[in-house]
């Protein structure tokens, strides 16, 4: 009796220490062969195995073993019949001398016989099979009691909802994958898509082919010399691209005008950032203010651009960030009335105008991205590939470029003067 109890404490005990094996974050294979452990040790078990059942393959797939020997299969496939008798026999033991008539014990006989497995218990989750559990003889080799197969059982129920989360996991994992290859796809159509507008955009323009392409280049340049991450490159290239999309609806004279346009022609023109806008918003963009920047990307800091004058803070951060990447390719490519400027010359005017049209940390980061190439010290020809190497080499860039950048302060004065705190009252001096 005494022994009876002893017993009992004793499974008991291992049956709670499975639970939280099961319920703690350890590694999947460790709580198998943890529980195969506990049952043997609970019961004296001389010899066992719990196996995962995979659906796909109908078989069951030794997890952990203990004293089975090396010819015991590791692998060991159940047929329809087999299932369904396991499901409708639910999570309970099975004698394995009782269970001739099923296929599974027939044709794995000889096998269950030579390791003396005694018991057989599917583990049946929710109508599902997750697993089974294979148990020898006794170290007393006396019958297993009906109280045994009831802990057996209970640590069994255990073990197959450690089995069923770990599929659960499998799956859930299996879907986030499928996902992300979904997204990235579609990223990758999307951005395929804005490049094949950029480029139907710029055949319209003969005279700046390639226009939107490189906004869309120098845009990414910059976003990466501000260390942005991936997306908002990303985003930024896209904003880049799709600038001018509105100049689609603005008449093809106009654009290609070889003079300096009128002011009729010229209000015709100044309409493409609006457009844009309205082409742009409807679309469900995976990146922000791609139609912001479309609709901003000629205001000015000091409010003397278009088409709302708005001042400095009031511009949308990459609306400032297309500005320059446009401005900076209308100055370094041939017009029909205006060649283009020589590097230094455009150097300088991004430093003139740092805090007056452009952002100067933005103007900063170009230019300081500029000299990284120049120096060596960033490997990738963007700007060589974009410009030409003889326009980029020109001599005396690089101390224009030093003397630009350390002559820059890191922030406009209207930024400056915009976030003074506002006097609330009258100020008595
Ligand atoms: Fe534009
Ligand atoms: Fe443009």
């Amino acid at each position: 009796m005494i022994e009876d109890r002893t017993k009992l404490i004793h499974a008991f005990g291992a049956l709670a220490e499975l639970g939280s094996e099961v319920a703690n974050k350890n590694s999947f294979q460790e709580t198998i062969r943890t529980s195969l452990h506990l049952i043997s040790g609970a019961l004296a078990i001389m010899r066992g195995g719990v196996a995962r059942y995979s659906r796909y393959g109908h078989e069951l797939n030794m997890l952990a073993v203990r004293g089975l020997g090396d010819d015991f299969p590791l692998s060991l496939s159940l047929c329809l019949e087999d299932e369904r008798q396991f499901i409708a026999n639910g999570l309970n033991a099975i004698e394995t001398s009782q269970a001739k008539v099923l296929p599974f014990f027939q044709v794995y006989d000889r096998s269950l016989e030579s390791r003396k497995i005694e018991l057989f218990v599917p583990l049946v989750v929710r109508d599902e099979i997750v697993g089974a559990l294979f148990l020898g003889e006794k170290a007393t080799s006396l019958p297993y009691t009906t109280y045994e197969k009831e802990i057996i059982c209970a640590m069994g129920r255990h073990i197959g909802v450690a089995i069923a989360q770990r599929n659960l996991m499998a799956e859930i994992e299996r879907h986030a994958e499928e996902n992300r290859k979904l997204v990235d796809d579609m990223r990758t159509t999307y951005n395929d898509t804005v490049k094949a507008f950029a480029t139907a955009i710029d055949c319209k323009d003969k005279y700046t082919e390639g226009h939107s392409v490189r906004v869309g280049k120098y845009s990414e340049i910059i976003a990466t010399e501000l260390e942005w991450g991936p997306q908002e490159v990303e985003g930024a290239a896209v904003a880049g691209y799709l600038h001018d999309v509105g100049k689609l609806t603005v008449e093809r004279k106009i654009i290609n005008a070889p003079y300096r346009i009128n002011a009729k022609e010229s209000a015709e023109l100044n309409k493409h950032p609006g457009v844009g806008y309205e082409i742009l918003l409807p679309i469900h963009h995976p990146y922000t203010n791609v139609p912001l920047a479309a609709k901003y990307h000629h205001e000015r800091l000091d409010g003397r651009g278009y088409p709302d004058g708005l001042y400095d803070r009031e511009i949308p951060y990459i609306a400032k960030l297309v500005n320059l990447a446009d401005s900076f390719d209308a100055m370094t490519t041939d017009r029909p009335y205006k060649a283009r400027r020589p590097a230094a010359d455009v150097v300088d005017d991004l430093r003139r105008n740092a805090g007056k049209q452009f952002a100067p940390e933005l103007v900063t980061a170009f230019l300081r991205g500029m000299l990284k190439e120049l120096t060596g010290d960033n490997k990738e020809k963007r700007f060589r590939k974009l410009l030409g190497r003889e326009y980029m080499e020109a001599e005396g860039i690089v101390p224009i470029l030093r003397t630009a950048l350390n002559e820059m302060t890191p922030t406009s004065p209207l930024t400056y003067i915009n976030s003074e705190p506002q006097a609330e009252g009258p100020t008595i001096l």
